[in-house]
C-alpha cells in the first residue's frame, strides 16, 4: 500500500476515533472543526464523447435535489468537485486516485460507463470511500466483485434487457439477434435478453457488435436481412444510439427494433420519426403519474430547460440516497456503521416509483415496457414488477 493511501486510512481512522470521542463529549473543538468543513463530493463522470449529455443531466438532477435541501444534508454544507472521465477505461483508476487522494473527497459520485466503474471500483474497494453508482450497469460491481461501500441507483445491464426478452417472447417473436458495442454494457444486457428469450421460447443468433464508441453501424446492418430473425433487439446509449436508431430506419430494414430502453432514452427530439414505433424496456419512461415523478419533471425543466430522462431520474436518486444516509448520522460520514445500515436499508420515492436496495446494494425495481409514440416513451404495462438483479458471488447479504 503506498504512503498516500495509509495516510488517507490513517486520517479516516483518526476522524473516526474522534467522532467516538465526541459522541462521549471529550473533543467537542476537534469535533466542531471537522463538522464545519464541507462534505467533499467528487462526481465523476462524462462531460465529453458520446456519453456527454448523460454525465450533464445527472449532475443537474444531484445539483437540483441539493439545491432542495437547502445546499446541506445532515447540518453538512456540500461542496461538488467534477471531473469529465470522458469514458475513457484506460485513464478511470488514475481519475478515481486523483479525486480521492488529491481532493479528498468524502463521497464519490460516478459514473456512466461500464468500462470506467472497473477502474473506479479497483481504487474505492481499496480506499473504502463511499460510493454511489448513478448510471454505469456492470453486473460485477453489484455481484462477484461487491463491496460494503458501493451502492448504485440506477440498473444492472442485466435488468433492462432481461425485461425486453420477457416482453419481447411474450409478444410471440421466435428469433432474434443483438446488436450492440463490443463491451461490458453491450455483452451484458445481451445475456439478460437471451436469458429471458429463451426462458419464453425464443432463440438468439450470435450478437452482432462494434468497438466502443464506433458508429459505423452499415456492415451490422447488411446482415441482418440475412439473418431470419423477427425482431432485432439492441444496446446502445447516447449520440450512438441517435445514429443507430437514424440508419436502421434509413436502411429501410422491415424487422422491428427493441432493447434496453437506453436505445431510446434522452434521444428523441434527435432521432425524430426514425424511432416512433420503437419498443424498448426501462426502468422509467413517459406518462408515471406518481407526485415525485411530476414534481421532479417540472423542476429539472425549470432548471436546465430540457426534459427529464432516466440520467437525470439516476442522478437524482444517487443524490436521494446519499441524504438518506447523511441525514440517519446527522452528517457524520465517519460512523460508517450507522451510514452503511441507513443506505442498505433506504426506501426512496423516486420518480420512477419506489425503489429500494437489494442485499448487493442494487436497486430493486419495476422495470417496464415502452413504445415510442409521438416522441414519447409512453409506458405501456410493466415488463417485469420489482425485478432484483440476481447479485451472484456477493457476500453482502
Ligand atoms: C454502461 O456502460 O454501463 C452504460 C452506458 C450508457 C447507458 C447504459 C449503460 O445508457
Amino acid at each position: 500500500m503506498s504512503d498516500r493511501v495509509n495516510r488517507r486510512l490513517s486520517r479516516r481512522s483518526l476522524m473516526r476515533a474522534a467522532a467516538a470521542l465526541a459522541g462521549a463529549g471529550a473533543l467537542p473543538t476537534r469535533w466542531a472543526i471537522a463538522q464545519a468543513r464541507p462534505l467533499k463530493i467528487g462526481l465523476m463522470l462524462p462531460y465529453s464523447g458520446t456519453f456527454a449529455q448523460l454525465g450533464e443531466n445527472i449532475t443537474a438532477a444531484i445539483e437540483l435535489l441539493f439545491a432542495e435541501k437547502g445546499g446541506k444534508i445532515g447540518g453538512r454544507e456540500l461542496q461538488l468537485i467534477k471531473l469529465d472521465d470522458e469514458s475513457k477505461p484506460e485513464n478511470a483508476p488514475q481519475n478515481a486516485d486523483r479525486l480521492i487522494k488529491r481532493d479528498q473527497v468524502d463521497v464519490l459520485i460516478g459514473t456512466v460507463h461500464s468500462g470506467v466503474q472497473m477502474g473506479i471500483h479497483k481504487v474505492v474497494s481499496e480506499s473504502g470511500t463511499l460510493t454511489i453508482v448513478p448510471n454505469a450497469g456492470n453486473v460485477a460491481v453489484t455481484r462477484e466483485l461487491c463491496a460494503k461501500n458501493v451502492f448504485r441507483c440506477s440498473f444492472t445491464n442485466w435488468q433492462p434487457a432481461y425485461g425486453m426478452g420477457v416482453a419481447a417472447a411474450k409478444k410471440g417473436y421466435k428469433k432474434s439477434v443483438w446488436v450492440t458495442w463490443d463491451y461490458a454494457a453491450g455483452a451484458e444486457s445481451g445475456a439478460g435478453f437471451k436469458e429471458a428469450f429463451e426462458k419464453g421460447g425464443g432463440q438468439v443468433a450470435p450478437n452482432l457488435t462494434l468497438p466502443f464508441p464506433q458508429t459505423n453501424f452499415q456492415p451490422l446492418l447488411a446482415q441482418l436481412p440475412g439473418l431470419g430473425v423477427d425482431v432485432v433487439g439492441s444496446f446502445f446509449a447516447g449520440g450512438g444510439a441517435v445514429q443507430f436508431v437514424k440508419e436502421y430506419a434509413a436502411a429501410g430494414i422491415k424487422i422491428p427494433l427493441c432493447g434496453s430502453g437506453f436505445l431510446t432514452e434522452g434521444t428523441l427530439p434527435a432521432q425524430g420519426a426514425a424511432a416512433e414505433g420503437i419498443e424498448t424496456a426501462l426502468h422509467y419512461g413517459d406518462g408515471l403519474e406518481n407526485a415525485t415523478n411530476v414534481a421532479f419533471r417540472k423542476a429539472f425543466k425549470d432548471k436546465t430547460g430540457r426534459e427529464a430522462d432516466v440520467y437525470a431520474v439516476q442522478g437524482y436518486d444517487a443524490a436521494q440516497l446519499l441524504a438518506v444516509g447523511l441525514e440517519a448520522v446527522n452528517g457524520r460520514i465517519e460512523d460508517e456503521a450507522n451510514l452503511y445500515k441507513a443506505l442498505r436499508g433506504a426506501t426512496i420515492s423516486s420518480p420512477r416509483g419506489p425503489i429500494s436496495m437489494s442485499p448487493a446494494q442494487n436497486v430493486t425495481q419495476n422495470i417496464y415496457l415502452r413504445k415510442v409514440e409521438g416522441g414519447q416513451n409512453k409506458v405501456v404495462g410493466i415488463a417485469v414488477e420489482n425485478l432484483a438483479d440476481p447479485g451472484t458471488g456477493c457476500k453482502l447479504a
